[in-house]
C-alpha cells in the first residue's frame, strides 16, 4: 500500500498526445497575464488598502510578487524539463508519487475551479451594476444563489457556458479571444494611470502604515501589511496557467519559461503602479468599495469612467475566467489520462483536437457552483490553496535535483536551492498570516481530497495497473 502511495511516474518529457500545438510565447505571456489581472488588483486592492494595509499595500503588492517569483522560477525549471498538461499534478507525480500528486491536483482544483467560481460571481456583481446603470434592470431573483433569496445567479452561470463553448471550439480560437481581452482590460488600465498620476497627493500616503505590520484582532480577522499580502495574493495566481498549456505550445521548452517569467513580471509593475496610483489619489479610508478604481476616478471629476472601468473589468474577469477553466480542463484531462478520475474524460476530439468531454464537464460543475452557491468571499481559501500547491512545486524543484540529477533542464534556476527554498519560506510566511476560519476550510477540502482518492482514485490509478 505505501509502495503504491509513493509510485512514481517515469519522466515523458514533452510527449506528443494528441492536443493541438498552435501556442507561441506570445500567447502564453498573454495567456499568464489574463489569467492574473482580474478581481485582485480591480477589487481587492481597496479592500487591503483600507482595511489591512493602508497606502502600505504597494508593499504588500511586492512581498505577495516575491512569493509568486520564486514559485514561477520553479514552475519554469519544471514547466521546461518535465511539461505536461497536468502542470504541477503531473511534476509530483514524478517527484513524489501518486498520493501526492493526487493532493496537489486536489489543491489545483480549489485554484482553479472554485477561483473560477468565485470570480464569476465577481463578474455578475459587476454586470448587474453595468446593466443597470444602462436602465436595464434583471430581476433580483436571477442574479442571486438560492440562500441568498434567490433562484439563480443567471449572469455567473451563463458566462461559464459561454466559456466553456468557446473552449471546446478549440484552443487557438480561445487564445485569440484571450489576447483581444487582454489589451480591452491593459487600455482600462493605461487610461486609469494617464488620467489619474497626474492628482496624486503625498498627503494621502500619510500615514503610511496605519496598521503596522501585522495583528489579529479580537473578532479573529487579521491586519496589517503582512495580513494584506496574503490577501491581495490572489492578484497574482492564474500565471501559473501557462504551464498547463505545454502540450498545446510550439516551442515548449522555451516558450513556458517566457510565459511564465514575462506575465508575472509584467503583474507586478502594474500592480504596484496601479495600487501607489490609487492610494495617491484617493484616502485609503474610503475605498472599500467594490470598484475602487471607479471611486477614484469618479472623485477627481471624470464622470464618464464607471462605463470605462466597467468595460475594462468586465473583459478583464472574462480573460480570468477564460484561463481558469482553460487550466482545470487541462489538469482534470491529465488525472483522468492517468486513471485518479474516470477515464472517459480524458478522449480528445479528433476534428477540433480539444478534450471536449472533459470541457463539458468541467462546465455543468462550475456553472452549478457559480450559479447556485455564492462564492464572492470565498478569495482567501483559493489563495490558501495555491500557495500550498506553489510551496508542493518548490520542494518539487529540490527533490528532482537529487534524484534526476542528470535530468535536461532547459531552463536552470542559479545558486540551487536559493529559489525553492526561498520559495517555500515565503508562500508559508503568506499562509500564516491568513486567518484560522480559512485555515479551517483548508483542512476540510484537503479531507476530502484524502477519502476521494482511497474511495476511487487508487483502486483506479492506470499506473498501480
Ligand atoms: N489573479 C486573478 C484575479 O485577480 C485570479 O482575479
Amino acid at each position: 500500500m505505501l509502495e503504491q502511495l509513493l509510485r512514481k511516474k517515469p519522466i515523458q518529457a514533452h510527449a506528443h498526445t494528441g492536443l493541438k500545438k498552435c501556442l507561441t510565447a506570445f500567447d502564453l505571456a498573454l495567456l499568464g497575464i489574463g489569467g492574473a489581472i482580474g478581481t485582485g488588483i480591480f477589487v481587492l486592492t481597496g479592500i487591503a488598502a483600507a482595511t489591512q494595509s493602508g497606502p502600505a499595500v504597494m508593499v504588500s503588492f511586492i512581498i505577495a510578487a516575491i512569493a509568486a517569483g520564486f514559485a514561477a522560477l520553479s514552475y519554469a525549471e519544471l514547466a521546461a524539463s518535465i511539461g505536461g498538461s497536468g502542470s504541477a499534478y503531473g511534476y509530483s507525480y514524478v517527484a513524489f508519487g501518486e498520493f501526492a500528486a493526487w493532493m496537489m491536483g486536489w489543491m489545483l482544483l480549489l485554484e482553479y475551479g472554485v477561483g473560477a467560481a468565485a470570480v464569476a460571481n465577481g463578474w455578475s456583481g459587476y454586470f448587474v451594476n453595468t446593466m443597470s446603470n444602462l436602465g436595464w434592470q434583471l430581476p433580483a431573483h436571477l442574479t442571486k444563489a438560492p440562500v441568498l433569496g434567490g433562484v439563480i445567479n443567471l449572469p455567473a452561470f451563463a458566462i461559464i457556458w459561454g466559456l466553456t463553448l468557446l473552449l471546446m471550439v478549440g484552443v487557438k480560437e480561445s487564445a485569440r479571444a484571450n489576447n483581444i481581452m487582454v489589451i480591452i482590460k491593459l487600455s482600462t488600465i493605461a487610461i486609469f494611470l494617464a488620467l489619474s498620476v497626474g492628482h496624486i497627493s503625498t498627503d494621502n500616503w500619510q500615514p503610511f502604515m496605519p496598521f503596522g505590520w501585522f495583528e489579529t484582532l479580537d473578532n479573529g480577522k487579521n491586519i496589517g501589511v503582512l495580513a494584506g499580502a496574503s490577501l491581495v495574493f490572489f492578484a497574482y495566481f492564474g500565471f501559473d496557467a501557462v504551464s498547463t498549456a505545454a502540450e498545446e505550445c510550439q516551442q515548449p521548452q522555451r516558450d513556458l519559461p517566457i510565459g511564465l517569467i514575462a506575465s508575472l513580471t509584467f503583474c507586478t509593475v502594474i500592480y504596484i503602479i496601479v495600487s501607489g496610483t490609487l492610494t495617491g489619489v484617493v484616502p485609503y479610508t474610503e475605498l472599500n468599495t467594490a470598484s475602487p478604481v471607479a471611486y477614484a476616478l469618479t472623485k477627481l471629476g471624470y464622470t464618464w469612467s464607471s462605463t470605462l472601468v466597467a468595460t475594462g473589468v468586465l473583459a478583464g474577469l472574462i480573460t480570468v475566467l477564460l484561463v481558469l477553466l482553460y487550466g482545470l480542463t487541462r489538469i482534470l484531462f491529465a488525472m483522468s489520462r492517468d486513471g485518479l478520475i474516470s477515464p472517459i474524460f480524458s478522449s480528445v476530439n479528433p476534428e477540433r483536437q480539444t478534450p471536449s468531454k472533459i470541457i463539458l464537464m468541467c462546465g455543468t460543475v462550475v456553472s452549478i457552483v457559480a450559479g447556485f452557491i455564492p462564492l464572492g468571499e470565498l478569495a482567501e481559501t483559493v489563495n490558501i490553496g495555491t500557495l500550498a500547491s506553489f510551496i508542493m512545486v518548490c520542494f518539487g524543484v529540490m527533490r528532482l535535483r537529487k534524484t534526476h540529477p542528470n535530468l535536461a533542464r532547459p531552463f536552470k534556476n542559479p545558486f540551487n536551492p536559493l529559489v525553492p527554498v526561498g520559495g517555500i519560506l515565503s508562500c508559508a510566511a503568506l499562509m500564516s498570516f491568513l486567518p484560522a476560519e480559512t485555515w479551517h476550510r483548508f483542512i476540510a477540502w484537503a479531507v476530502v481530497g484524502v477519502i476521494f482518492y482511497f474511495a476511487y482514485s487508487f483502486r483506479h490509478s492506470k499506473l498501480r495497473a
